[in-house]
């Protein structure tokens, strides 16, 4: 699907998409549309229990008295609150009403209500960013899908006065959405594609952009003494990578970085300590962390934000095989740090430690933070609603909690705490990697935190939220990205120099 933009018109052909708000407020097109339809839009509405709700529609086919084959109205709830994220809703509703419907070709009529706190122009960017969302499809293995299958809508016009301003503020929001839709494509794709040579391949690609990109294989990780994360890997036919990604965008090059640390297993069986087979299809998806982290590199590269970015990622694959690690192994983590592995199926955790640590030792970074599908008691505590936030620094967690607030990826915070360590201690190694089942999510934040050296870090489990099980008015059911824009608002509002954007 295409998305344009024009001034507004009467489109003679295809769909037209107005705003309602609630109680049934027409916006003006509505109205002029209304009007032109002898009370159609109206009656309609009296008729169907349409109220302009945010997330209803309502369609009417064939209106007598317009050119255009259909008019759909959108429900964008009340004026007041229509902030960006709303705006996004609407364009995705509109996009998921119209991508299968027939129709071609749809016009967006922006339209301002009273006390809109957007100005027109934003509105029509972010409404476009909305739409753009929706339309995402993962369809690459689809070989067999009939012509009335496929979507039909091909193109999508943004009518809106101030055309200018709509355009450049939609450039930034496309951008951004090329990198939400890299890591959506690099999540979806299954385990014989995605391993850790091609991910790290994918992550290559950046450097188109300017990114310099280094990968390390494990003969190197060997003589760094990356036991921990080489140790998950060593069951697998494919070879364990750590790839780091640089974005060097602040004026002084010597600036330290802001860090990003992705945990990349390409696919987690649970190893030894295998996992049940009733959904571990699902464990292609565990390397979301590193393709959040990849796309949040790429979108801040392809803005040139004004920042000194790292991203690595600790790329693995958890197999049961003659060469795996056992439970019960103890492996050395290059901080010298013991760990005796009593599940590999907690093997996130010891591919973050050796990440986390390399990444402070060589990069002196300003912060570190982690994204991780990390724990199941994540998804028990907070569902698929909120990631977990976990941090010892108050001013990261609540920088982070209020980026994720602004771009509806919301965060949070679960607590950190010495008391819990003793659930992760051993009887013959530093550690243990498990801590049982009481605050799951807490012990692997807690024994991640080990691999700091103090450095402000915060971490976030996204194994609730990296993968919807169902359609969102933004996203379509798969994988959401979850991360990506929150981390590009975290740059742009706190770290980026004066003057860029
Ligand atoms: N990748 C999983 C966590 C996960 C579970 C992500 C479900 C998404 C959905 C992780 O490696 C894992 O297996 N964690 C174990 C830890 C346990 C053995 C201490 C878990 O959560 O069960
Ligand atoms: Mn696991
Ligand atoms: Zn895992």
């Amino acid at each position: 699907m295409k998305i344009a933009f024009s001034k507004p018109s009467v489109p003679a052909q295809g769909a037209v998409v107005v705003a309602i708000a609630e109680g049934g407020l027409l916006s003006a097109t509505a109205q002029s549309l209304d009007a032109e339809t002898k009370g159609s839009l109206g009656r309609a509405i009296a008729a169907s229990r349409f109220e302009g709700k945010k997330g209803q529609t309502l369609t009417l086919l064939a209106p007598a008295g317009l050119a255009a084959s259909r008019v759909l109205l959108v429900g964008i709830g009340k004026p007041k609150d229509f902030d960006a994220q709303a705006a996004q809703a609407f364009g995705g509703n509109a996009a998921a009403a119209l991508l299968s419907s027939g129709e071609t070709d749809a016009a967006i009529a922006i339209d301002t209500f009273p006390v809109q706190p957007l100005s027109p122009a934003e509105v029509a960017a972010q409404t476009a960013f909305g739409a753009r969302l929706r339309s995402y499809r993962f369809d690459k293995y689809r070989t067999k899908e009939k012509k009335d299958e496929k979507p039909s809508l091909k193109r999508l016009t943004v009518q809106v006065e101030a055309l200018a301003d709509a355009k450049s503020s939609f450039a930034r929001l496309d951008k951004l959405a090329e990198a939400i839709d890299f890591t959506r494509d690099l999540v979806s794709e299954p385990a014989n594609i995605i391993h850790p040579e091609s991910l790290a391949a994918q992550a290559e690609t950046l450097t188109a952009l300017g990114v310099e990109v280094e990968i390390l294989g494990e003969k190197q990780m060997r003589k760094l003494g990356m036991g921990a994360l080489l140790g998950v890997g060593q069951g697998s036919e494919h070879e364990s990578k750590l790839v780091v990604m640089r974005w060097q965008g602040a004026e002084d090059t010597k600036a330290a970085p802001v860090a990003f640390v992705g945990k990349g297993v390409t696919f987690d069986s649970g190893g030894i300590s295998i996992k049940p087979a009733g959904g571990m299809e699902e464990m292609k998806w565990d390397m979301a962390g590193s393709a959040t982290v990849i796309g949040t590199i790429r979108a801040l590269a392809a803005r040139k934000a004004k920042v000194n970015a790292v991203g690595v990622v600790g790329l693995v694959e958890n197999m049961p095989s003659g060469t795996a690690q056992r439970p019960g192994d103890v492996v050395t983590s290059m901080s010298g740090q013991t760990i005796e592995v009593i599940n590999t199926d907690a093997e996130g955790r010891l591919v973050l430690a050796d990440a986390l640590w390399y990444t402070q030792d060589r990069f002196k970074p300003k912060f570190m933070v982690d994204l991780a599908t990390l724990t199941g008691a994540i998804i028990i505590s907070l569902g698929h609603e909120y990631a977990g936030l976990f941090s010892g620094d108050d001013r990261l967690a609540d920088r982070l909690t209020a980026a994720g607030k602004a771009v509806g990826e919301p965060l949070w915070r679960l607590p950190l705490g010495e008391a819990y360590d003793k659930q992760i201690k051993s009887d013959i190694a530093d550690m243990k990697n498990v801590g049982g089942r009481e605050g799951g999510s807490i012990t692997a934040a807690q024994f991640l935190k080990r691999f700091t050296n103090d450095v402000p870090w915060a971490h976030l489990d996204i194994a609730g939220t990296a993968w919807s099980k169902k359609d969102t008015a933004t996203c379509p059911k798969g994988a959401t990205a979850f991360g990506v824009r929150l981390l590009d608002r975290l740059v742009a509002d706190h770290y980026e120099e004066k003057g860029s954007k």
